[in-house]
Protein backbone atom coordinates (compact mmCIF):
# COMPACT_ATOMS: atom_id res chain seq x y z
CA UNK A 1 0.00 0.00 0.00
CA UNK A 2 2.82 2.35 0.91
CA UNK A 3 6.17 2.91 -0.97
CA UNK A 4 7.93 4.06 1.73
CA UNK A 5 6.95 2.97 4.68
CA UNK A 6 5.58 -0.04 6.58
CA UNK A 7 2.90 -0.30 9.15
CA UNK A 8 1.68 -2.76 11.32
CA UNK A 9 -1.52 -2.81 14.17
CA UNK A 10 -1.47 -4.70 17.40
CA UNK A 11 -2.45 -4.78 20.80
CA UNK A 12 -3.61 -1.18 21.05
CA UNK A 13 -0.16 -0.33 18.89
CA UNK A 14 0.51 1.34 15.14
CA UNK A 15 3.69 1.36 14.33
CA UNK A 16 4.93 3.47 11.44
CA UNK A 17 8.22 2.60 10.23
CA UNK A 18 10.23 4.70 7.89
CA UNK A 19 11.68 2.60 5.29
CA UNK A 20 14.20 3.95 2.76
CA UNK A 21 17.26 2.69 4.64
CA UNK A 22 19.57 3.45 1.04
CA UNK A 23 18.69 6.99 1.76
CA UNK A 24 19.12 6.69 5.48
CA UNK A 25 15.05 7.25 5.67
CA UNK A 26 15.46 10.75 4.33
CA UNK A 27 12.01 12.10 4.13
CA UNK A 28 11.29 13.05 0.34
CA UNK A 29 7.53 14.57 -0.66
CA UNK A 30 6.10 10.92 -0.85
CA UNK A 31 7.19 9.44 2.45
CA UNK A 32 5.57 12.97 3.90
CA UNK A 33 2.51 12.63 2.10
CA UNK A 34 2.55 8.61 2.89
CA UNK A 35 3.57 9.45 6.49
CA UNK A 36 0.42 11.97 6.94
CA UNK A 37 -1.66 9.20 5.37
CA UNK A 38 -0.54 6.83 8.05
CA UNK A 39 -0.47 8.63 10.97
CA UNK A 40 -4.18 9.84 10.28
CA UNK A 41 -5.65 6.24 9.57
CA UNK A 42 -3.69 5.26 13.22
CA UNK A 43 -5.32 8.56 14.91
CA UNK A 44 -8.75 7.79 13.49
CA UNK A 45 -8.85 3.64 14.09
CA UNK A 46 -10.93 3.00 17.40
CA UNK A 47 -8.17 0.14 18.52
CA UNK A 48 -4.92 2.12 18.41
CA UNK A 49 -4.20 3.76 22.04
CA UNK A 50 -0.71 4.58 20.54
CA UNK A 51 1.22 5.32 17.86
CA UNK A 52 5.20 4.60 17.69
CA UNK A 53 7.15 6.08 14.94
CA UNK A 54 10.57 4.60 13.98
CA UNK A 55 13.17 4.10 11.05
CA UNK A 56 13.98 0.94 9.60
CA UNK A 57 17.29 -0.63 10.01
CA UNK A 58 19.91 0.18 12.50
CA UNK A 59 21.38 3.08 11.17
CA UNK A 60 19.31 6.25 10.75
CA UNK A 61 15.79 7.16 12.13
CA UNK A 62 15.69 9.69 9.58
CA UNK A 63 19.06 11.83 8.17
CA UNK A 64 16.55 14.65 7.13
CA UNK A 65 14.67 16.05 4.41
CA UNK A 66 15.59 14.64 1.10
CA UNK A 67 18.01 17.07 0.27
CA UNK A 68 18.06 16.12 -3.78
CA UNK A 69 14.76 16.86 -4.00
CA UNK A 70 15.11 20.96 -3.14
CA UNK A 71 18.54 22.15 -4.11
CA UNK A 72 17.65 23.82 -7.05
CA UNK A 73 14.44 25.37 -5.20
CA UNK A 74 13.35 29.04 -5.46
CA UNK A 75 12.38 31.37 -2.54
CA UNK A 76 8.82 30.64 -3.11
CA UNK A 77 9.28 27.27 -3.53
CA UNK A 78 11.63 27.07 -0.37
CA UNK A 79 8.25 28.74 1.72
CA UNK A 80 6.08 26.21 0.04
CA UNK A 81 8.00 23.18 1.07
CA UNK A 82 8.16 24.02 4.93
CA UNK A 83 4.45 25.12 5.24
CA UNK A 84 3.20 22.22 3.18
CA UNK A 85 5.37 19.61 5.19
CA UNK A 86 4.64 21.70 8.65
CA UNK A 87 1.00 21.24 7.61
CA UNK A 88 1.24 17.49 6.32
CA UNK A 89 3.21 16.09 9.53
CA UNK A 90 4.90 18.21 11.62
CA UNK A 91 2.11 20.32 13.00
CA UNK A 92 -0.10 17.01 12.58
CA UNK A 93 1.46 14.45 14.22
CA UNK A 94 2.39 17.63 17.43
CA UNK A 95 -1.82 17.82 17.69
CA UNK A 96 -2.76 14.43 16.78
CA UNK A 97 -5.44 13.39 19.65
CA UNK A 98 -3.39 9.89 19.78
CA UNK A 99 0.07 10.10 21.65
CA UNK A 100 3.06 9.44 19.45
CA UNK A 101 6.04 8.45 20.37
CA UNK A 102 9.35 8.54 18.62
CA UNK A 103 11.59 5.76 19.00
CA UNK A 104 14.78 7.05 17.39
CA UNK A 105 16.89 4.47 16.03
CA UNK A 106 20.00 6.41 14.68
CA UNK A 107 20.66 9.40 13.14
CA UNK A 108 17.80 11.91 13.59
CA UNK A 109 19.14 15.18 11.43
CA UNK A 110 17.13 17.70 10.04
CA UNK A 111 13.80 16.82 9.58
CA UNK A 112 14.57 13.42 11.34
CA UNK A 113 15.32 15.08 14.81
CA UNK A 114 12.06 17.46 13.60
CA UNK A 115 9.93 14.96 13.26
CA UNK A 116 11.07 13.00 16.11
CA UNK A 117 10.43 16.35 17.94
CA UNK A 118 6.91 16.71 16.52
CA UNK A 119 6.13 13.43 18.22
CA UNK A 120 4.95 13.73 21.98
CA UNK A 121 7.96 12.37 23.79
CA UNK A 122 11.03 10.95 22.48
CA UNK A 123 13.19 7.77 23.32
CA UNK A 124 16.84 6.84 21.30
CA UNK A 125 18.66 3.54 21.19
CA UNK A 126 22.78 4.24 22.77
CA UNK A 127 23.99 4.40 19.02
CA UNK A 128 21.47 7.37 18.26
CA UNK A 129 22.79 10.69 17.08
CA UNK A 130 20.51 14.03 16.76
CA UNK A 131 20.99 17.49 15.28
CA UNK A 132 19.52 20.02 12.85
CA UNK A 133 22.16 19.95 10.45
CA UNK A 134 20.83 22.94 7.91
CA UNK A 135 22.72 26.05 8.23
CA UNK A 136 26.01 23.50 7.32
CA UNK A 137 23.38 23.74 4.26
CA UNK A 138 23.11 26.98 3.96
CA UNK A 139 19.17 26.68 4.74
CA UNK A 140 17.40 26.76 8.40
CA UNK A 141 15.59 24.38 10.19
CA UNK A 142 11.92 24.70 8.59
CA UNK A 143 10.02 21.89 9.79
CA UNK A 144 9.48 23.28 13.02
CA UNK A 145 13.20 23.02 14.67
CA UNK A 146 13.85 26.42 15.56
CA UNK A 147 10.81 26.57 17.85
CA UNK A 148 10.48 22.76 19.17
CA UNK A 149 14.35 22.49 19.99
CA UNK A 150 14.53 25.58 22.35
CA UNK A 151 11.19 24.28 23.69
CA UNK A 152 12.30 21.16 24.76
CA UNK A 153 16.29 22.08 25.61
CA UNK A 154 16.17 25.68 25.97
CA UNK A 155 17.24 28.51 23.88
CA UNK A 156 21.10 28.31 24.57
CA UNK A 157 21.64 24.57 24.05
CA UNK A 158 19.23 24.44 20.99
CA UNK A 159 20.80 28.42 19.39
CA UNK A 160 24.49 26.00 20.04
CA UNK A 161 22.98 23.20 18.17
CA UNK A 162 21.53 25.01 15.32
CA UNK A 163 24.69 27.21 15.13
CA UNK A 164 27.50 24.58 15.26
CA UNK A 165 24.98 22.31 12.70
CA UNK A 166 26.43 19.62 15.51
CA UNK A 167 25.39 16.48 16.34
CA UNK A 168 24.72 14.99 20.12
CA UNK A 169 24.55 11.33 21.02
CA UNK A 170 21.72 9.46 23.40
CA UNK A 171 23.09 10.47 26.04
CA UNK A 172 24.14 14.02 25.76
CA UNK A 173 20.18 13.94 24.24
CA UNK A 174 18.81 12.25 27.53
CA UNK A 175 20.67 14.70 29.87
CA UNK A 176 19.09 17.64 27.87
CA UNK A 177 16.10 16.00 28.29
CA UNK A 178 15.49 15.88 24.47
CA UNK A 179 15.12 12.03 25.01
CA UNK A 180 13.08 10.24 27.66
CA UNK A 181 15.36 7.21 28.08
CA UNK A 182 17.82 5.39 26.30
CA UNK A 183 18.54 2.12 25.63
CA UNK A 184 19.86 -0.70 23.51
CA UNK A 185 19.20 -0.77 19.63
CA UNK A 186 17.63 -4.21 20.60
CA UNK A 187 15.59 -2.99 23.20
CA UNK A 188 14.35 0.25 21.90
CA UNK A 189 11.21 -0.87 20.02
CA UNK A 190 9.99 -3.14 23.23
CA UNK A 191 11.37 -0.34 25.55
CA UNK A 192 8.89 2.03 23.69
CA UNK A 193 5.89 -0.53 23.63
CA UNK A 194 6.28 -0.94 27.19
CA UNK A 195 5.70 2.80 28.09
CA UNK A 196 2.78 2.32 25.57
CA UNK A 197 1.02 -0.50 27.60
CA UNK A 198 0.92 2.06 30.49
CA UNK A 199 -0.73 4.39 28.52
CA UNK A 200 -2.75 2.26 27.70
CA UNK A 201 -4.00 1.59 30.87
CA UNK A 202 -5.64 5.50 31.06
CA UNK A 203 -8.37 6.99 29.19
CA UNK A 204 -7.74 7.79 25.41
CA UNK A 205 -10.28 10.75 25.98
CA UNK A 206 -8.50 12.21 29.02
CA UNK A 207 -4.83 11.48 27.08
CA UNK A 208 -6.28 13.47 24.05
CA UNK A 209 -7.71 16.29 26.14
CA UNK A 210 -3.97 16.32 27.98
CA UNK A 211 -2.31 16.51 24.30
CA UNK A 212 -4.69 19.69 23.47
CA UNK A 213 -3.72 21.35 26.95
CA UNK A 214 -0.19 21.18 26.58
CA UNK A 215 -0.18 22.32 23.46
CA UNK A 216 -2.27 24.70 24.34
CA UNK A 217 0.59 26.74 26.08
CA UNK A 218 2.76 26.35 22.97
CA UNK A 219 0.42 28.21 20.57
CA UNK A 220 0.45 32.22 20.05
CA UNK A 221 -2.48 33.40 21.26
CA UNK A 222 -4.31 30.82 22.86
CA UNK A 223 -3.95 31.14 26.90
CA UNK A 224 -2.88 27.16 28.07
CA UNK A 225 -4.67 27.50 31.62
CA UNK A 226 -7.98 28.75 29.86
CA UNK A 227 -7.93 25.83 27.34
CA UNK A 228 -7.30 23.66 30.01
CA UNK A 229 -10.39 24.81 32.45
CA UNK A 230 -12.29 23.84 29.25
CA UNK A 231 -10.95 20.74 28.72
CA UNK A 232 -11.32 19.57 32.32
CA UNK A 233 -14.62 20.23 32.16
CA UNK A 234 -15.38 18.43 29.24
CA UNK A 235 -13.67 15.05 31.10
CA UNK A 236 -16.66 15.55 33.09
CA UNK A 237 -19.04 14.65 29.91
CA UNK A 238 -17.62 11.38 29.25
CA UNK A 239 -18.30 7.87 29.70
CA UNK A 240 -14.10 7.55 30.97
CA UNK A 241 -14.91 9.38 33.49
CA UNK A 242 -17.75 7.78 34.72
CA UNK A 243 -16.06 4.59 34.54
CA UNK A 244 -12.56 6.39 35.71
CA UNK A 245 -13.96 7.91 39.19
CA UNK A 246 -16.86 4.54 39.63
CA UNK A 247 -14.18 2.28 39.36
CA UNK A 248 -12.07 4.12 42.05
CA UNK A 249 -15.28 4.12 44.55
CA UNK A 250 -15.59 0.44 43.34
CA UNK A 251 -12.13 -0.25 44.19
CA UNK A 252 -11.73 -2.36 40.76
CA UNK A 253 -9.52 -2.17 37.65
CA UNK A 254 -11.38 0.88 35.35
CA UNK A 255 -12.18 -0.52 31.92
CA UNK A 256 -12.68 2.39 29.38
CA UNK A 257 -14.89 2.44 27.22
CA UNK A 258 -12.17 5.27 24.80
CA UNK A 259 -15.58 7.54 24.83
N1 LIG B 1 18.84 13.60 1.76
C1 LIG B 1 19.08 12.84 0.68
N2 LIG B 1 19.86 11.75 0.72
C2 LIG B 1 20.44 11.44 1.89
C3 LIG B 1 20.25 12.19 3.06
C4 LIG B 1 19.40 13.34 2.96
N3 LIG B 1 19.14 14.10 4.01
N4 LIG B 1 20.97 11.65 4.07
C5 LIG B 1 21.59 10.58 3.55
N5 LIG B 1 21.27 10.44 2.24
C6 LIG B 1 21.71 9.41 1.31
C7 LIG B 1 23.14 9.64 0.83
O1 LIG B 1 23.16 10.57 -0.23
C8 LIG B 1 23.53 8.26 0.40
O2 LIG B 1 22.93 7.97 -0.84
P1 LIG B 1 23.80 7.28 -2.04
O3 LIG B 1 24.22 5.96 -1.47
O4 LIG B 1 22.80 7.17 -3.15
O5 LIG B 1 24.92 8.20 -2.30
C9 LIG B 1 22.84 7.37 1.42
O6 LIG B 1 21.78 8.16 1.96
C10 LIG B 1 23.74 6.93 2.56
O7 LIG B 1 24.30 8.08 3.17
P2 LIG B 1 25.89 8.32 3.36
O8 LIG B 1 26.12 9.80 3.42
O9 LIG B 1 26.66 7.55 2.35
O10 LIG B 1 26.11 7.67 4.82
P3 LIG B 1 27.26 8.02 5.83
O11 LIG B 1 27.22 6.95 6.86
O12 LIG B 1 28.55 8.27 5.14
O13 LIG B 1 26.82 9.42 6.51
C11 LIG B 1 25.26 11.00 7.46
C12 LIG B 1 25.67 9.50 7.29
C13 LIG B 1 23.90 11.00 8.17
C14 LIG B 1 26.30 11.71 8.33
C15 LIG B 1 25.17 11.67 6.08
O14 LIG B 1 24.35 10.86 5.24
C16 LIG B 1 24.58 13.05 6.09
O15 LIG B 1 25.25 13.99 6.49
N6 LIG B 1 23.33 13.21 5.62
C17 LIG B 1 22.69 14.48 5.48
C18 LIG B 1 22.22 14.99 6.84
C19 LIG B 1 21.59 16.37 6.70
O16 LIG B 1 22.24 17.35 6.41
N7 LIG B 1 20.28 16.41 6.95
C20 LIG B 1 19.55 17.64 6.97
C21 LIG B 1 18.83 17.86 5.69
S1 LIG B 1 17.96 19.38 5.74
Amino acid sequence: MYTNILTTQGNGISTITINRPSKLNALNKETIQELHAAFRVADLDHDTKVIIVTGSGDKAFVAGADISEFSDFSVNEGGQLAAKGQELLFDYVANLSTPVIAAVNGFALGGGLELAMAAHFRIASANAKMGLPEVSLGVIPGYGGTQRLPQLIGKGRAMEMIMTAGMIDANQALQFGLVNHVTSSEELIALAEKIAGKIQRNSSVAISAAITAVNAGYKDGVNGFTTEIEQFGNCFGTEDFKEGTTAFLEKRKANFPGK
